[in-house]
């Protein structure tokens, strides 16, 4: 929410006394002085006017996981365990999955609070590629790159795929890069070649890589240079 409205949406503040406000330099966003109203306040912003502190601003929580097999990208689930089952940590319930894996998908997922910072990374608009390790029942042909780049029609959702890059490293092992993350979007696309995707692991997402030293189940706090990378 920009700062001028956040400030008037408060009783004791009108839309000129804010104004003022701000012309003089009273109003400061995470310690730094703001005049610009269009200023963004987020929820984990602190807002302070004069020496009075009007939000304190939750922290803002970001996490790696290395996604075990048999377990499920959901906060809840009946029957199996989540990944949040993993995350030792307070106030689970704030937190959430961005870019869901399958139950039996591997390697890097993040958990985090702040909406903002994970739709950045996650749409398709921001074109962050998400780069896969891929192991196929049948040999994957040199026509698979050319199709993957041209993008694949889905009927179900009735879009076509963005270009995606396909690194053949074996018969039946590939990597491949895409910049969104469709339902069961990489076996789709492999099933459009009716070869069915075996071992499927996210190395990366953007310019966040699967941490070597987190092994399947182990989490950790991204570092803020991570942080500010997306
Ligand atoms: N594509 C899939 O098919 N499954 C995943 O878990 C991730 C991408």
């Amino acid at each position: 929410m920009r700062v001028d409205r956040f400030l008037s949406n408060l009783p004791r503040f009108n839309r000129q006394q804010v104004r003022l406000l701000l012309v003089e330099k009273r109003v400061r966003v995470d310690g730094k002085v703001v005049s610009d109203p269009h200023t963004d306040v987020l929820e984990f912003s602190r807002v302070e006017v004069d020496e009075q502190v009007l939000q304190i601003g939750k922290p803002a929580r970001y996490f790696m996981l290395n996604k075990p097999p048999g377990c499920v990208s959901a906060t809840r689930d009946p029957q199996h365990p989540t990944v949040l089952d993993l995350i030792d940590e307070p106030h689970k319930d704030d937190l959430h999955i961005a870019g869901r894996l399958d139950f039996n998908t591997t390697g890097l997922m993040i958990i985090t609070n702040d909406g903002s910072w994970s739709r950045r990374l996650t749409q398709p608009q921001t074109k962050l590629p998400k780069v896969y390790y891929v192991e196929t029942e049948q040999e994957i042909g040199p026509e698979y790159a050319v199709t993957f780049n041209q993008g694949l029609y889905f009927a179900f959702e009735d879009l076509t795929t963005q270009p995606a890059e396909l690194v053949l490293l074996g018969p039946k092992l590939a990597r491949l890069s895409i910049v969104e993350g469709r339902y069961h979007q990489v076996k789709r696309m492999f099933g459009h070649f009716d070869n069915k995707v075996l071992r499927l692991h996210r190395e990366s997402m953007g310019p966040l890589l699967l941490d070597d030293a987190l092994k399947p189940g182990e989490y950790r706090a991204l570092r803020t240079e991570e942080i500010h990378l997306i």
